[in-house]
């Protein structure tokens, strides 16, 4: 097993947990696991090379995350969570029969930040097309009294896995195809939230690639909305969950980011060291090559 991002002791009784995305989006979720659970070990696995998910069939998408699940588990993973809305929507269940541990989703904690926010009740969810297509956040949009919009937005992932966020200097060019694919999915979704009549306050990015691009979103959105992602509430969740079982060492250890880490993908280390150190905000050192299959 790798060693990467070996820069402290894991204090002895450690959690061990294990991260799941399609690609890089869930290191947007790592990286608040990793403020609030700083004693934890932590196994994150980017299915890379089967990445998107979200154009893919539930049939196919339970099997690719059952796999990653299954592989999380062999390293010692004690806990799962599964910081894929994709996979979180069409496969939780799949997951949760084939594991042998707790399994934690993201669509939940999605919605259960934008309960916790919206002033309005109404509320636009943009992620992918499978996640869209299940309508898992009209439902948990609905269990918590809100109305949703939920808006299919295909382009997004694969524009943000080439790096084109327009973040940077050396990026902007490029972000401007970025920003003007995304001012077409925002003026659609607006436009729809007008003829239903409702009053958005809230944006809710359903998709953990998507915090790459909240800064764009935020220029393009009208300044009254408030946009969320599910990155903070899952990890608090993960936290008060590990507290209620005593699963946390008492000793915490310093809450310095110098947690272990390893990681691994399916396809090119190399982009994923390049662009998840984008993803998490910290250089990524070493990444382990897996292979699950076709
Ligand atoms: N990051 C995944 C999500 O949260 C989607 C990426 C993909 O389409 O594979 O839905």
């Amino acid at each position: 097993m790798s060693e990467i991002q070996k820069t402290s002791q894991t204090p002895v009784g450690a959690p061990r947990i294990g991260v799941f995305d399609s690609g890089f989006g869930g290191l947007t979720v790592l990286r608040s696991l990793l403020s609030h659970i700083p004693s934890a070990e932590f196994f994150y696995l980017g299915d890379t090379a089967r990445l998107p998910y979200g154009s893919k069939s539930q049939a196919t998408v339970a099997r690719y995350a059952v796999e990653s699940a299954e592989l999380l588990e062999s390293y010692g993973a004690q806990y799962l969570v599964i910081a894929c809305n994709t996979a979180s929507a069409l496969a939780l269940d799949a997951i949760r029969t084939a594991a042998q541990v707790p399994v934690l989703g993201v669509i939940e904690t999605g919605a259960d930040s934008a309960a916790a926010s919206s002033i309005t009740r109404d509320v636009l969810v943009l992620a992918t097309d499978a996640t869209v297509q299940s309508h898992a956040y009209a439902e948990a949009c609905a269990e918590r009294g809100l109305r949703g919009i939920e808006k299919a937005c295909p382009l997004l992932v694969p524009l943000i896995e080439e790096g084109w966020t327009g973040c940077d200097l050396k990026n902007a060019t490029t972000g401007i195809v970025t920003r003007q694919v995304l001012r077409i999915y925002l003026d659609e979704a607006l436009a729809e939230a007008d003829a239903r009549g409702y009053a958005l306050d809230t944006v809710l990015l359903g998709c953990t690639h998507y915090p790459l691009l909240r800064e764009m979103l935020a220029e393009s959105l009208p300044e009254k909305m408030t946009i969320l992602d599910s990155a903070e509430t899952t990890a608090r969740r993960v936290r008060q969950q590990l507290e209620a079982e005593g699963a946390l060492p008492t000793a915490q250890g310093s809450n310095d980011g110098l947690t272990r880490c390893h990681f691994f993908a399916t396809d090119s280390v190399d982009k994923f060291r390049t662009l998840g150190s984008r993803f998490l905000g910290q250089p990524i050192e070493r990444v382990e090559l897996i292979d699950l299959g076709g």
